[in-house]
């Protein structure tokens, strides 16, 4: 146990696995929290102070099993055997690697369609740094950013492995020490160079990144590593609420055609922050529309064979690439030239560049063909991976061997006839090797060179010099020739080394390759159009629909609809219409054809234009975070004031029934509240689209000149209603909620009982006239008082003005 425990002390933060025989133990509390993860039983054995729990995984399934820990958040460390075991005597064992799920390298636990992001953080006050590093890649982005903005540009990254404090003071935070660890790692003078000098909270991070993967060994070279400094200012954010209210996962895999990893995770990378640049967003548009249909499938078809070239080409600069590997990159850079041809063969701008960028290796291909097996082993140990007549010194060790055992065959059968002993046999044994043996009756014919090793009862055993030289060389053999194809295998991964940085920056080209490749064939596929992008406050959507909801409804069956926002004629709607009309798909249709023509994709509309969109807000739906101590309405009032505080006049702010997790007339109150300050705050004033049931909001338009009242419109007959799933002006005046229950199977009498009860209550009608009871929970001056307040610009009032102002707004009292 004190092996354990010293192996416990180096990694306290990790599960240890410990190698006992054929299974890897684990033990204390270590066993508690793995057993359930993992899916195995808890044991315990008996120990001097009661009982040690403890659980185990057989060794030779140990990479599924830590799996399921990376996956679940964990660090592991294993601890090996690292000696033969001999009986009566302790086994020295080591921690022979630590997992992290940040840090891995090995394809099992890598999905091929994510970048593996890990992630230091850190905030100084108003400011933060960041740094994010995908070690498979050999990626770096470095950003520093506003600390409100924090959050959601972690959402967006997704990271494996986040060390935000305490870790980060563990790992030493220190803008100095990172600095000097860049320049240091690169051999650059000025972090100029990658853009960070006006960064030192993301530089220090950076260092804290670079000391953690020090400390958990894992090899990072310089070549292939590339640093870059994002701005935020460059893309959109979106935060979680925003990510996960429209389905950015699910439209990825609606979106995602790629043929390669690379190509996946470039799309991805896309989806999750678009653009705000129209220039960059007009260079992919341009490429979209010019990959119609036969360059697709003939740059696809070319893309194919490059299979991840990133994460290949990372891992043989690395000196990481089994055998296999090398072959599948020596096959992926054999493609290229084809690919370079497709790309180039287009005018669009931005497929041009591209193919620029795709540096075809030659020399490099011919070098690993000429070196490699058709199919080399999986393995970095095994051997048999060289080509024969590749390295003269593999081939003479590989004839030298080969012609002894021929000698070693042939002996018995000579040495017979030389010697005219019938009994004469060539037999081999672990401690003497290689011998001669003659039975007692003819061992006086032996010849003299003979040399007598050992008398058994049958006979005697002898050796001869030459006998033991051709031995050595069969024993030696396999080690040598093993030692020298690592030699090979090392320098080959030398020679890809040495273009390292080419081949990532050809894979980085390939995966907006693919990427483009995937967005044209789904605009295709799925009927989108090129949008209209401008730097206006517009948003003119003729015939959009939402792409998923399109989908599973089929597409004949969705009913399309127009949106109008604009600065003059109003650019809020409220939009009001029964339960299952089609409110949520409609707002969330609209943001998504937003968020889809900013990452230079066409979308799903007759036609689009749209001003540019500084950052996409939603408010949808009601969930809880209780894990985070929050109720649903508290997420819901939290998500709100997160979007009143951040939205700028550039913002598109989509809000799904605001208000409804709380009693009527306290949420009719925040929701007309909510309207009115998004309406009156110059800050604000931005293209906003409010879905809600409180039909008392459509008298909002009356008073305020930028709020228009739409309404999802449905067909009444009888009892019967159908939904029509259209847009039109104007507001709704039911809801229809009791005949969304019986559509739902409430029971019938359960039913009834519920439209005896509305007609009760419609007949006191204690929420009408919508004009009273707007009032109700505002004083009547108040609402005003409060829209004075948000109006008034503090920075541009001067002392006298403000306490004019503060008169003025008394005598609103
Ligand atoms: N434009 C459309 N064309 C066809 N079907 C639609 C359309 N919009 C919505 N639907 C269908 O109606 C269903 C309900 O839509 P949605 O959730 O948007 O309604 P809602 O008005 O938000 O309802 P609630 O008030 O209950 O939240 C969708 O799941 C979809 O199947
Ligand atoms: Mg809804």
């Amino acid at each position: 146990m004190r092996q354990y425990w010293s192996a416990k002390a180096a990694h306290p933060d990790a599960i240890l696995l410990f190698r006992m025989g054929d299974f890897y133990e684990i033990f204390f509390d270590d066993a508690k929290e793995a057993a359930p993860l993992l899916g195995i039983t808890l044991t315990s054995r008996p120990a001097k102070d009661g009982r040690l729990p403890m659980c185990g995984v057989p060794h030779h399934a140990w990479q599924s099993y830590v799996g399921r820990l990376l996956k679940a958040g964990r660090k592991v460390a294993i601890c090996d055997q690292t000696e033969p075991p001999m009986s009566g005597k302790l086994v020295a064992r080591e921690v022979t690697r630590v997992l992290t799920p940040g840090t891995v390298l090995d394809d099992v636990y890598l999905d091929p369609s994510k970048s593996n992001w890990l992630v230091a953080a850190w905030s100084s006050g108003d400011e933060s740094g960041l740094a994010a590093c995908d070690v498979s890649t050999g990626e770096m982005q470095l950003c520093q950013l506003p600390t409100t903005g924090l959050t959601a540009e972690l959402d967006r990254l997704q990271a494996a492995e986040l060390l935000s404090p305490p870790d980060v003071e563990r790992y030493r935070f220190d803008p100095a020490r990172g600095r000097h660890r860049l320049r240091t790692l690169l051999g650059i003078h000025f972090l100029a160079s990658i853009g960070a000098e006006g960064a030192p909270l993301a530089v220090g991070a950076a260092g804290v990144v670079l000391e953690y993967l020090e400390h958990n060994r894992v090899p990072l070279d310089p070549r292939s590593l590339r640093i870059s400094t994002r701005s935020i200012e460059s893309s959109m954010q979106l935060d979680a609420a925003t990510l996960r209210n429209l389905e950015v996962g699910a439209l990825f895999e609606l979106c995602c055609r790629c043929v390669t990893p690379v190509g996946a995770r470039c799309l991805r990378r896309w989806l999750w922050s678009p653009l705000r640049d129209p220039e960059a967003i007009e260079l992919r548009l341009s490429a979209v529309a010019e990959l119609t249909d036969a360059e697709r499938l003939e740059l696809a078809a070319a893309l194919r064979g490059l299979g991840d070239l990133e994460r290949l080409a990372s891992r043989a600069a690395s000196g990481l690439a089994t055998p296999r590997e090398l072959a599948q990159l020596c096959r992926a850079l054999a493609t290229l030239p084809a690919a370079k041809v497709c790309a180039g063969a287009g005018s669009a701008l931005l497929l041009r560049q591209l193919a620029a960028d795709l540096t075809e290796q030659p020399e490099l291909v011919a070098l690993l063909s000429r070196a490699l097996v058709d199919d080399p082993p999986a393995q970095v140990s095994a051997a048999g991976a060289i080509r024969p007549g590749y390295d003269a010194q593999l081939d003479a060790i590989a004839s030298a061997s080969a012609s002894a055992r021929e000698w070693l065959a042939g002996l018995e059968a000579a040495e017979r006839e030389r010697t005219g002993i019938k009994s004469l046999k060539v037999g081999y044994n672990r401690v003497f090797g290689y011998y001669l043996e003659v039975s007692h009756s003819q061992a006086a014919g032996v010849p003299e060179h003979y040399i007598r090793k050992q008398t058994l009862t049958g006979g005697e055993r002898y050796i001869t010099p030459e006998l033991k030289e051709r031995e050595a060389v069969v024993l030696n053999a396999d080690q040598d020739r093993a030692a020298r194809e690592q030699e090979i295998l090392a320098e080959l991964g030398r020679r890809v080394a040495a273009v390292g940085r080419e081949l990532l920056s050809t894979a980085a080209a390939i995966g907006q390759l693919d990427a483009l490749a995937s967005l044209a064939a789904t605009a295709a596929d799925c009927e989108w159009v090129r949008p209209l992008i401008s730097s206006g406050r517009e948003l003119n959507i003729s015939g959009g629909r939402h792409p998923l909801v399109e989908r599973s409804v089929g597409t004949g069956n969705f009913v399309a609809n127009d949106t109008q926002l604009e600065p003059e004629r109003g650019n809020m709607v409220v939009l009001t219409g029964p339960n299952m009309a089609g409110k949520s798909t409609y707002l969330r249709q609209v943001a998504l054809i937003v968020l889809l023509a900013q990452c230079g994709s066409f979308v799903p509309a007759r036609s689009a234009r749209i001003g540019l969109v500084d950052r996409i807000f939603t408010r949808v739906g009601a969930h809880d975070d209780l894990a985070g101590g929050m109720s649903t309405f508290m997420v819901e009032m939290t998500e709100t004031a997160n979007i009143l505080n951040h939205a700028t006049p550039a913002s598109l702010v989509v809000l799904d029934e605001v208000g409804r997790g709380t009693s009527t007339y306290d949420g009719l109150s925040i929701a007309q509240a909510v309207v009115e300050y998004l309406h009156d705050n110059p800050r604000l004033s931005c293209r906003t689209l409010f879905a809600t049931h409180y039909h008392e909001l459509t008298t909002l338009a009356e008073r305020l000149p930028r709020v228009r009242n739409e309404r999802v419109e449905v067909a009444e007959e009888g009892n019967q209603v159908s939904f029509l799933h259209k847009v039109v002006p104007g507001g709704a005046d039911r809801s229809y909620g009791i005949h969304v229950a019986a559509l739902a199977g409430l029971p019938s009498h359960l039913i009834a009982r519920a439209r005896q009860i509305l007609a009760e209550l419609e007949s006191h009608r204690p929420l009408e006239p919508a004009a009273q009871q707007l009032g109700l929970d505002l004083q009547p001056g108040e609402a005003e008082l409060r829209r004075e307040l948000a109006a008034i610009e503090l920075d541009q009032l001067s002392p006298l003005e403000a306490l004019r102002k503060l008169y003025e707004l008394r005598g609103l009292t």
